[in-house]
């Protein structure tokens, strides 16, 4: 598997461009519509509590893992994994390491372009006013006419794709820099004005109640898997986007701090998000429902009803979009670095390439709404299917290989060297977690 002498890839240019990019990879779908709906229903300030302790107590320190090996590696990540391993004197193997992501980062991309297409598609239906007319009793209705569209949604999973392939074949400095420098300020300012009004209209008691009023009775051992996996997701690890990006940072930049910042910037986004949707669904006196339905079926009934619906709506859907094109094109960047790298082609034709074929399968998961919905094997749906694979094997299975290569099978002296340790402390307890806390709890 020794491909050619990969090229060495280009830094981001400053520390915000880094934090822009990594801040703008977490903050996705998952902190939008899953997490705000999970708290709720897993105790609301229980579920908070744990899923803290997980950001902090694993996924940091996950994260800092993988940023190690990113910039220690300086490739896409099975050929920065590798070039670590061998640094080390391991086994090439330990490259599944890195290799766990980028398989993971192409099935993930599949499906999460298409959800991301329903937003297009949405985002785009609130701003022409065509959907200020939904109620209560057609919203599920009109999901179902629009996801049932196969037509449709193939069009806006195209459409997304591409939106995606545009920023990452332009390149580090061309394409993802520029485009996080946009998006993440606008998607800031769309998220504090819609907090700001729905705890002006909305119903802010209720929320408050249902988003942080600890209930442990609710808390079973389903809820902290969930958790877990839900911190995990959101801090978009084990997919390659972070390991990747870490290629990227300039050595003067320090890891520990970043991965804190990340990870507190991505934990304030799912719980403003909750803060923008639980009141004015309170306020109107709906059920908050699970997933897609929440945002897809249940908000835009509120919208339909609320004064300013149309611009509030088509900023809500227009957030969503673009907090999953931030995430997208860190998903397809950890595989246009390994084609580029490995296989010599240029950038272009990799981001080119390589979105095509994720296009091509998530036409399973875009299936999986219409044509295909009774179709089901082992989990249910294709769609159903790769998001059991990815989330519950995949992502635990690549974030434990991270925790034990880098806790057990680096030396001390080289994690030293990269992470420049400015707390003795700190460090002894990010290196215990690595080694006992994370394994166990991805084990
Ligand atoms: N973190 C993103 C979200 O919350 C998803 C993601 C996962 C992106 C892994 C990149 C890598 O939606």
């Amino acid at each position: 598997m020794a491909g050619p002498a990969p090229a060495a890839h280009e830094n981001w240019s400053s520390r915000l461009a880094f934090m822009f990019a990594a801040i703008g990879s977490a903050v996705g779908l998952g902190n939008i519509w899953k997490f705000p709906y999970e708290a709720g229903e897993g105790g609301g300030g229980a579920f908070v509590l744990i899923y803290l302790a997980f950001v902090f107590g694993i996924g940091v320190p996950v994260m800092i893992a993988e940023l190690s090996l990113g910039r220690r590696g300086k490739m896409s990540p099975p050929n920065a994994v590798r070039s670590v391993a061998k640094q080390e004197g391991r086994s090439n193997l330990w490259s599944i390491a890195g290799w766990s992501g980028v398989i993971g980062a192409f099935l993930v991309l599949s499906f999460y372009s298409v959800i991301a297409g329903l937003t297009l598609s949405y985002m785009v239906d609130s701003f022409s006013g065509s959907i200020d007319t939904l109620d209560a009793s057609n919203s599920a209705d009109y999901f179902g006419s629009i996801t049932g569209n196969f037509p449709l949604l193939l069009l806006w999973h195209a459409i997304f794709m591409g939106l995606t392939i545009a920023v990452v074949a332009r390149g580090i400095h061309g394409g993802l820099e520029k485009a996080v420098t946009w998006l993440m300020p606008a998607l800031f300012a769309i998220l504090i004005l819609l907090v700001t009004y729905a705890m002006a209209v909305g119903d802010a008691a209720s929320t408050f109640t249902f988003l942080f009023q600890p209930d442990f009775s609710k808390v079973t051992l389903e809820t902290v898997i969930q958790a877990l996996g839900q911190a995990f997701f959101s801090l978009s690890l084990a997919l390659g986007s972070i390991m990747a990006y870490g290629a990227y940072v300039p050595r003067d930049v320090s890891l520990p701090k970043s991965a804190f910042i990340i990870a507190g910037a991505d934990t304030a986004v799912a719980i403003l998000a909750g803060l923008a949707i639980f009141p004015i669904v309170f306020q109107y006196g709906l059920e908050p429902g699970a997933g897609p339905g929440l945002v897809f079926i249940t908000l835009p009934v509120a919208f339909a009803q609320m004064p300013g619906g149309i611009l509030v709506g088509g900023a809500f859907f227009l957030l969503l979009a673009i907090a999953a094109l931030t995430s997208a094109i860190s998903l397809l960047e950890p595989i246009v670095a390994w084609l580029e790298e490995h296989r010599g082609i240029n950038r272009v034709k990799s981001a080119i390439g390589g979105g095509i074929a994720i296009f091509i399968l998530g036409i399973g998961s875009v299936l999986s709404f219409n044509y295909w919905a009774d179709v089901t094997f082992l989990r249910g749906t294709v769609l159903d299917n790769l998001d059991f694979l990815t989330n519950n094997i995949i992502m635990p299975l690549g974030g434990l290989l991270v925790a034990v290569f880098v806790g057990w099978r680096m030396k001390r002296i080289s994690i030293r060297d990269e992470l420049a340790p400015k707390s003795e402390f700190g460090f002894a307890l990010w290196l215990f977690m690595l080694r006992y806390v994370c394994p166990l709890a991805l084990g």
